[in-house]
Order: structure tokens, then C-alpha cells, then sequence
């Protein structure tokens, strides 16, 4: 087990995820319900995946980080538990960012983070970056790109606010890396395509993933590094309640969009959701893959 040392204390990895999903948890439930909340418990789940996207990347105590959709601010608060180095989170939803807050203080006051790694939360729209030309030595971006209409506004921006000589890396969804055995059930691949298709509608792209290096390239950066952050896992039985609860809350959350927009009839959603809840929940192999690539602003 991992170790950190952090100040006064040694917390393993699995105890600072287990302290960080009590801290958020309790945040999420004094918050609008839905996306706020659901993103949240994403972002734990995939804890695995952003520790291997930070171990590849590595702030430096000297060097100032920006992650542009922070979120909950979970990678900031790594940065400054794991690595002591300062960074600043943006958001464009500024309940994540009052949300942030809220769980720094609480790292804070238990001693978690010391008083060097400051972190900064505001508010900020990766397409039009509140920040001055060369302010940050690094730039995380993750899971963001597959929102945006015109992902190359955001690569200009992020190589506005970079120094020269700095770093970024982005990594987001390629849903062609999705692999599971036995299959989904029907009714879960039915709203799963649903959810892509509204993402599809609103400009968005879940395979963005294989667009993040060229896009890199095109907008002046030196490409230094390609990789596949995968998640592979048995999902026992154990396991299983939990993450029906949880695709179910996701989806649940996405009903009115889902409905309003015409991706789905109201009865095709019921009837789908319906069926997903009556299913037995098979243990399964599942791999997530994402890609990650790390470019370098000239100097
Ligand atoms: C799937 S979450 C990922 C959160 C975080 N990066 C993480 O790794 O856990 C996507 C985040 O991007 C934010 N977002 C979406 N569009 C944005 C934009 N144009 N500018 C800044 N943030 C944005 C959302 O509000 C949300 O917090």
C-alpha cells in the first residue's frame, strides 16, 4: 500500500479515498441533486485512472498546475496531498466550485494538505479562460474535451496560459475502448446510446479520445507522450447493488434531458429503466480505456 506523507499524519491511499468520499459525500447532500451529485461519485470511481494520469504528469513543488474542469477539485486536493505543489481548479458550474471549497477546508483543517501547496478554486470556461498569457507550468485537463462543440478553442486557450516550455496533459473517453463480458443488458446498451446521443446533440463527442493529439499538434504543441489509461475490473456480486444504484441514479438524473430533448419517449425511458432494475446483476469484466497524451508548449 502506497503511503503519503502528508502533514502530522500518514494516510494510505484507500484511507484518503475513503476520507475523501466521506468528505464529499457529505458536500453532495447539501447540493442540488443530479448532475452535481452523480458527477461526484464518477470522479471517485475512477480515482485509479486520475492517480495514473498524475503519476504521469508529476507537479513539481515549483511549478503552478491549472485543472480546467475540476469538478469536485478532487485532483487539485491530490496535487497538494501527494505531490506538496500548489495548483488552481476552474469550473464552468460554479456549485462545483462552492463544493471544492468546501471539502479543501475540510482536508485542511485535518491536517491533509500543507500550508505550501495552495489550492484556488474559481470559476472559468476552458473556451475563455479567466487567466492571464503564460501564467501555469502545468495544465490538466480530463473528461472535458467530450463536452465541447469545438474542442481546438479550448487547445488555444490552454496554450495561451501555459509558459513556455510547459506542460499540459489531456485525457478523455474513447468509447470505442469499452469492452465487457458477458454483455450489458439490452435495456442498459438502449440508455447508454441514449446519453450518447444527447451529448451527440449538444456538440459533444465520446471519442474524442483518438482527436486529443492531433488536435494538440495542430494548435503548436510538441507531443511528448501517448498513452491508454485502462481500468480493467472483475465486478463481483459484492460489488454489484452498488453499481446498479449507481448507473440507475446516472441515468435518473439525465431522465428530464433525456425526454425534453427527444432523444427518448417517455414511455421507452420507464420501460427501459424498468427492465435495467429487474435485471440480475452478472459479475463482469469491464475495461474502460482512456486516452491520455501529454504535449509540451516550445520554448
Ligand atoms: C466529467 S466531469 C470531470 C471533472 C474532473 N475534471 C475530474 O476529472 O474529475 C466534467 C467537468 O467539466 C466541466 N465543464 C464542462 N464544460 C466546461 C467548460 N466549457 N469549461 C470548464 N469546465 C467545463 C463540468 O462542469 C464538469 O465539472
Amino acid at each position: 500500500m502506497i503511503k503519503t506523507n502528508v502533514a502530522g499524519s500518514a494516510l494510505s491511499v484507500k484511507e484518503r479515498v475513503e476520507l475523501l468520499n466521506n468528505l464529499a459525500a457529505g458536500v453532495a447532500t447539501t447540493m442540488v441533486p443530479g448532475t452535481a451529485r452523480t458527477t461526484l461519485q464518477y470522479t471517485i470511481s475512477l480515482t485509479r485512472i486520475w492517480e495514473q494520469l498524475l503519476e504521469e504528469i508529476a507537479p513539481r513543488p515549483d511549478e503552478l498546475t491549472l485543472d480546467i474542469g475540476c469538478g469536485f477539485g478532487l485532483v487539485n486536493l491530490e496535487i497538494g496531498i501527494r505531490f506538496d505543489a500548489p495548483s488552481v481548479g476552474c469550473d464552468i458550474v460554479p456549485e462545483f466550485i462552492d463544493g471544492a471549497r468546501v471539502i479543501e477546508g475540510h482536508l485542511r483543517s485535518l491536517g491533509a494538505i500543507s500550508s505550501k501547496a495552495t489550492t484556488m478554486f474559481g470559476r472559468g470556461d476552458i473556451c475563455n479562460l479567466p487567466y492571464g498569457d503564460s501564467s501555469f507550468e502545468v495544465v490538466i485537463v480530463r473528461e472535458v474535451l467530450q463536452y465541447l462543440p469545438d474542442p481546438s478553442v479550448a487547445i488555444r486557450e490552454i496554450f495561451r496560459v501555459l509558459k513556455p516550455g510547459g506542460r499540459v496533459i489531456i485525457e478523455d473517453l474513447e468509447d470505442a475502448l469499452y469492452i465487457v463480458e458477458p454483455p450489458n443488458p439490452a435495456s442498459f446498451s438502449f440508455l447508454h446510446d441514449a446519453i450518447s446521443r444527447l451529448q451527440k446533440m449538444k456538440g459533444g463527442n465520446r471519442n474524442v479520445g483518438r482527436q486529443i493529439a492531433p488536435l494538440l499538434y495542430k494548435g503548436g504543441f510538441e507531443v511528448t507522450k501517448v498513452s491508454t489509461l485502462s481500468e480493467g475490473d472483475f465486478v463481483d456480486e459484492s460489488s454489484a447493488s452498488f453499481e446498479r444504484a449507481f448507473v440507475i441514479e446516472q441515468l435518473m438524473s439525465a431522465k428530464s434531458e433525456l425526454i425534453e430533448s427527444g432523444v427518448v419517449t417517455g414511455e421507452q425511458f420507464e420501460e427501459n429503466i424498468n427492465d435495467l432494475k429487474s435485471q440480475p446483476y452478472n459479475p463482469q469484466f469491464r475495461m474502460n480505456g482512456r486516452i491520455a497524451v501529454q504535449a509540451r508548449k516550445p520554448s
